[in-house]
């Protein structure tokens, strides 16, 4: 079966909707860093790195940085909580590390969702156990939902509702990432599974 648009009960952010947001969250993380723009690492590459969190913040991520007009490193790591379930395990693993040292330096976390927090919080305290010169955390959507830790996200582009959505890099099962919108689920597709 074909697993698209079919499968979407309602889509939340239009791929229209979700550039325009990501460009003004761009956008003010231009104006936010540009005093330390130029900045640099002990091995010249640029004082600011923007790390994604595998896989889910890897689109937007790649987005993201097109609309920041600074020097920058891309960066990635691995944690994964989930699985191919639907709810958080809450046990957090690292999959994959950073490829630079990030003492000293600006680091922006790109994030494709807060859900629980579990992830992020997991990886501030890695992240900070490392003594960057800041860190900061830019999560595309918060949802609202009671069990969410308590987390300091300089910028969230949308608050969006408590349901199970995929698209723009979210997956069920691996599903659905490459969908350039943000949907909620149809319920059948993950009920009884
Ligand atoms: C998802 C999502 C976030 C995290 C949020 O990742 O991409 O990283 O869960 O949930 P939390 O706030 O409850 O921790 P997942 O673990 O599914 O891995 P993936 O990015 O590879 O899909
Ligand atoms: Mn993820
Ligand atoms: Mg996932």
């Amino acid at each position: 079966r074909y697993f698209g648009d079919d499968d979407i009960k309602e889509i939340l952010y239009t791929q229209e909707e979700l550039s325009r947001r990501v460009r003004e969250i761009g956008r003010s993380i231009t104006e936010d860093y540009r005093d330390r723009a130029s900045e640099r690492a002990s091995d010249g590459a640029p004082g600011l790195v923007v790390i994604s969190v595998l896989r889910g913040a890897a689109i937007y991520m790649s987005d993201l940085v097109r609309e920041i007009d600074l020097p920058l490193e891309m960066d990635y790591m691995a944690v994964s909580s989930y699985g191919s379930g639907t709810k958080s395990s809450g046990v957090v693993r690292i999959l994959k590390d950073l490829s630079s040292q990030i003492e000293g330096r600006h680091v922006i976390i790109a994030e494709d969702i807060l859900d629980s927090g579990l992830t992020l919080k997991y990886l501030m305290g890695v992240l900070e156990s490392r003594n960057p010169a800041s860190i900061e955390i830019a999560t595309l959507l918060r949802k609202r939902t009671e069990r969410q830790v308590d987390i300091d996200c300089k910028y969230v582009g949308f608050e969006c509702p408590d349901e199970f959505i995929v698209g723009y890099g979210l997956d069920y099962a691996e599903h659905y990432r490459n969908l350039p919108y943000i949907g909620i689920l149809k319920p059948e597709i993950y009920q009884g599974k």
